[in-house]
């Protein structure tokens, strides 16, 4: 019984780091989301294509291949420039690359929530005398809102899931913690079963508080 807890202890000590890099990840996520979900829904064809391609290339490669990329990949090409550059903060670089890939994501959250709703919706708010930007302000996202919120609640959750790859870029979070006592003690199995303990014990809750959001928000779509 000891061993499993002492797996459980070992993989729990690595939550900090996972969770620094999935909350910091989530919050670039959502702001470089905005802009690509503007972009991409620009009346500009350039704009829109240069977006579209954006989001094609980052949701077409696995977040593994853009790990090594950006933390092993650019600093070489740096260098063949002569530029000496190399991360010395492995978590910073996985910071962004997540937030990177995030945005990605949520920017199709955000285009798909507002597209979601009815475009009666925008006829009638311009029919009142709304301008467009009020029209979106006041109408169009409060509504959308209801669909965005609780499917960032699962980027959060995928995210988080995620950061597992990164155990291959040398940061030390939950999965990498487990693979090195395990690579050290051989007591593989208490090792993976804590690893898997420790990332349901946060993504239990949160999918239930997602399911509830969900909910919720289709109850006040009701009234
Ligand atoms: N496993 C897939 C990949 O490696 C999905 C990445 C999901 N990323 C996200 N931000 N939800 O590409």
């Amino acid at each position: 019984m000891g061993i499993y807890l002492k797996g459980l202890q070992i993989a729990y000590s690595g939550i900090a780091v996972t969770l620094q890099i999935t909350i910091s990840a989530v919050l670039i996520g959502v702001a470089l989301g905005l802009i690509v979900a503007l972009g991409k829904m620009s009346s500009l064809k350039p704009v829109r294509v240069v977006f579209s391609v954006y989001v094609e290339l980052l949701r077409g490669t696995p977040l593994v291949v853009q790990a090594l990329i950006i933390y092993l990949g650019f600093p070489a090409l740096l260098q063949s420039y002569g530029i000496a550059f190399r991360w010395d903060d492995a978590v910073l670089a996985s910071i962004l690359v997540c937030g990177i890939n995030s945005s990605a994501y949520v920017a199709e959250i955000i285009r798909s929530g507002l597209q979601a709703v009815d475009k009666g919706q925008m006829e009638a708010a311009r029919s009142l005398g709304m301008n467009h930007v009020q029209a979106m302000r006041f109408i169009i996202v409060p509504q959308a809102f209801r669909i965005i919120l609780p499917a960032l609640g699962n980027e959060f959750i995928s995210l988080l899931k995620e950061t597992a790859v990164l155990s291959i870029i040398a940061v030390v979070e939950v999965t990498r913690k487990s693979m090195l006592w395990a690579s050290q003690s051989f007591e593989f199995w208490p090792a993976y079963l804590g690893t898997a303990v420790v990332y349901l014990s946060i993504t239990i809750p949160l999918s239930r508080l997602v399911a509830y959001m969900e909910r919720r928000m289709a109850q006040s779509d009701r009234s």
